[in-house]
């Protein structure tokens, strides 16, 4: 396994404003922003949601200088302070900066890497910061958090949005449809163009996510406009990079919403295929989101790279982290090290989901191409599906796999589910959203997946 530290050395130093929810705020080896948007708070090294700890409880933040040689450390404050049970002052465990992990099965959503398992809401929050930093740690790169200065006008339909951090800046723009009306109306953001019906009352904004980061293939490492302002050498891959554009255009729409007729508290956000893995990443990064929908997004979104490894094993060609890393630069180059050694890595993609909850999530796939994972995906989402079990919010997370030839296309048969989450967590209007289905083409052993039980979060 690389040294993570060997991987943090090499990047550029460059100080962000202040890291978003769930964006890391210190840690050893930190060199970016060590203050949080409000509405959270700095605990450990991640900003948790939520109004800043007692007094007894103050954070201490660290910030010691990345070491420059590749060497691991021998002791650090973050393994040293390792503990069998969550702390109970209501402070996070520390995530070690160096991980040893083996396991091939599903790891465990609710077990911190240090020791001891969530059992409140508070503590699986912590958790979900933990999940946060382990994805960008080993497979996304660094999302940064909210730039120095946004700015953003609605003139027709364009969204513009000019960015400025460090002294670099970018402008990008969005376009939006609205229904007529005045309303303020909820928005879906797409990927690149919603590939699912978008219904009336709520209003499109098409995100050209290839304007952000490129995703040509190979050699689109670097190129696009969060590498003009980042530097082509940060260590975001292109979801991260999209997932940060998507913050952004939520700024926007906040500094907007006066006279733009739109909610930004009643945004969803959707894509397809590899848009779809962007988008599930931008749902779990980005609290504002109220509403996740990834369409047929397989292995590397929806998926998960055990189970996909698994497929691949016994003859379905299927795509494998193996194969995701040659083949484009939706991750960071952090993850090519475990691209052969999956068992090494302490997440995977039920993760995901875990990071969502308890905000609404329907998940689209597609059983008729082996290419995307589906048995993975299926798995995978079914073992996601436990943390909204242990938030006892069943309904808020929804699972639809039909078999149909064109990938990307929309079938009918997923409409009463799709209408049922749009109306619900968009339109305010009473839906029923209990939905975990498939055609039945495979089923899921979770027996020989999951060796954890999942606890009633209190
Ligand atoms: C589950 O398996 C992992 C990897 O083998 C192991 O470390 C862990 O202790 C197991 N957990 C339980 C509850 O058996
Ligand atoms: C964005 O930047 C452009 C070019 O610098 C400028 O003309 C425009 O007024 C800016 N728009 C906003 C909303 O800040
Ligand atoms: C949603 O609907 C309920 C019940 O009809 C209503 O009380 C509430 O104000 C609505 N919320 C929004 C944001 O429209
Ligand atoms: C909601 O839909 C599910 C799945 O079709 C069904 O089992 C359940 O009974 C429905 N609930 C209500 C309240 O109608």
């Amino acid at each position: 396994m690389v040294p993570f530290f060997a991987l943090v050395a090499l990047l550029p130093a460059y100080v962000v404003a202040q890291s978003p929810v769930w964006g890391q705020c210190g840690g050893i080896g930190w060199t970016g922003a060590t203050t949080c948007v409000s509405g959270s708070v700095c605990t450990k090294q991640n900003c948790l949601p939520g109004a800043a700890p007692p007094a007894s409880t103050s954070t201490t933040v660290v910030t010691t200088a990345p070491p420059t040689s590749t060497a691991s450390p021998t002791t650090t404050s973050a393994t040293s302070t390792a503990t069998t049970t969550p702390p109970s002052d209501g402070s996070c465990p520390a995530t070690p900066a160096t991980i040893t992990y083996n396991n091939a099965q599903l790891a465990d959503i609710f077990g911190f890497v240090a020791g001891g398992r969530a059992t409140t809401k508070d503590q699986f929050t912590c958790r979900q910061a933990e999940i946060s930093t382990l994805f960008q740690r080993y497979e996304l790169g660094t999302i940064p958090g909210k730039p120095q200065s946004v700015t953003a006008s609605l003139s027709g339909n364009t969204l513009t949005i000019n960015v400025s951090d460090q002294g670099k800046s970018i402008s990008f723009t969005a376009s939006v449809s609205k229904p007529s009306g005045t309303g303020p109306f909820p928005a879906i953001i797409a990927y690149g163009a919603p590939s699912i019906p978008i219904p009336a009352g709520v209003a499109t904004i098409n995100f050209n996510n290839d304007d952000i980061a490129a995703q040509q293939d190979g050699s689109s490492r670097g190129k696009g406009k969060f590498f003009t302002l980042y530097g082509s050498g940060h260590s975001a891959g292109a979801m991260a990079a999209w997932a940060w554009g998507v913050s952004r255009i939520v700024d926007a729409l906040e500094l907007v919403q006066a006279t733009s007729g739109i909610d930004p508290k009643r945004l969803g956000v959707t894509g397809c295929s590899r848009n779809g893995k962007g988008a599930l990443v931008a749902g779990a990064f980005e609290p504002r989101i109220a509403l996740t929908i990834p369409q047929e997004s397989g292995s590397g979104g929806a998926g998960c790279w055990r189970i996909s490894d698994d497929m691949m094993k016994r003859g379905t060609s299927t795509q494998t982290a193996s194969e995701i890393v040659g083949e484009n630069v939706w991750f960071s180059t952090n993850f090519n090290a475990f691209s052969t050694k999956v068992p090494t890595l302490s997440e995977d993609h039920h993760f995901l989901p875990a990071l969502v909850a308890p905000r609404p999530l329907f998940v689209i796939e597609n059983t008729a191409i082996d290419w995307l994972g589906p048995e993975s995906t299926f798995g995978c989402m079914q073992t996601g599906f436990e943390a909204y079990k242990a938030l006892q919010k069943t309904d808020f997370m929804g699972y639809k796999a039909v078999s149909h030839p064109d990938h990307c296309g929309f079938p009918a048969a997923i409409q009463p589910q799709l209408t049922a989450f749009i109306s619900r967590f968009l339109l305010n209007q009473s839906a029923n959203t209990t939905v975990f289905t498939t055609d039945g083409k495979f089923s899921f052993n979770a027996a020989s997946w999951i060796n954890w039980t999942t606890p009633t979060l209190t």
